[in-house]
């Protein structure tokens, strides 16, 4: 469902992407791999259109995308839920969710719209906080509320950037069962940046590692252990 051939981007006259295949097939879980700083972020961002590519072809469900402008791409069911969140820290948790709709209408505050039932179903934690403002959540809650937005836009593919950062670990483990869920039940395919294999493994199908803007190696969750790529992780 999404294919990235040869793509590049910079930052100014830095390359920050080099040559970038990857592909996701439909419903796929798929693991974004690497280090500190080689380029995670940015290859998400770009995906969602919103950092320019300086090369290559991209082309989500048979369509090119690569001109794409980031919202248009977010109404043919691109979600990212970034890197630190991204929540509203003075709207209410309802208010924040409701933004999702922004997504996929022309309408910004979403106002008409309401959060679809089984986004409480996947969190049950968002209920309680709804009338809570996003700012006084725990890290683990707003990574609920970030994916939680994401859904309600009903994606067909999510980008989820480091969900697991700076999170206990019994939260990691719902939030685990919740994108299990998203996958399986809701069909959606999920690209994951991860820097604890562990967690990667129990999502993701398969998986690539990336070092200094390239991908140097992919393979299959269900064959090799973290093991086999514990060591390119520390380049
Ligand atoms: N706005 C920016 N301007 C210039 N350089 C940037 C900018 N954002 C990121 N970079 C650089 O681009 C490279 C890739 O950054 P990116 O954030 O994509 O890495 P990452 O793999 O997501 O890292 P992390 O694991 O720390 O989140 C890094 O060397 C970073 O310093
Ligand atoms: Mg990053």
């Amino acid at each position: 469902m999404l294919k990235l051939e040869e793509v590049g981007a910079a930052y100014g006259i830095s390359p920050v992407l080099t040559a970038i295949r990857l592909e996701i097939a439909e419903g796929e879980a798929v693991a974004l791999l690497g280090r500190n700083g080689v380029g995670k972020t940015t290859l998400l961002r770009t995906i969602a259109g919103l950092h320019p590519m300086t090369a290559g072809r991209l082309t989500f469900e048979d369509r090119d995308i690569t001109m794409m402008p980031a919202y248009k791409r977010a109404r043919h069911g691109i979600a990212l839920v970034p890197q630190g969140r991204g929540i509203f820290p003075h709207l209410t948790v309802e208010q924040n969710l409701l933004l999702g709709f922004s997504a996929v209408s022309e309408s910004i505050s979403g106002a008409k719209n309401e959060i679809p039932a089984y986004v409480f179903e996947m969190f049950p934690a968002l209920t309680r906080l709804r009338a809570r403002k996003g700012g006084v959540l725990s890290g683990g809650e707003q990574q609920q509320l970030a994916i939680g937005r994401a859904l309600v836009a009903q994606p067909r593919l999510m980008l989820l950037d480091e969900p697991t950062e700076g999170i206990q670990p019994s939260i990691v483990k719902e939030i685990g069962e919740a994108l299990n869920r998203i996958r399986r039940d809701m069909k959606i395919a999920i690209l994951l940046v991860e820097q604890y294999l562990q967690f990667a493994w129990t999502i993701s199908d398969r998986y690539y590692v990336m070092q200094r803007g390239r991908i140097v190696k992919s393979g299959d969750t269900r064959v090799q252990s973290p093991d086999a790529i514990a060591h390119l992780m520390s380049v």
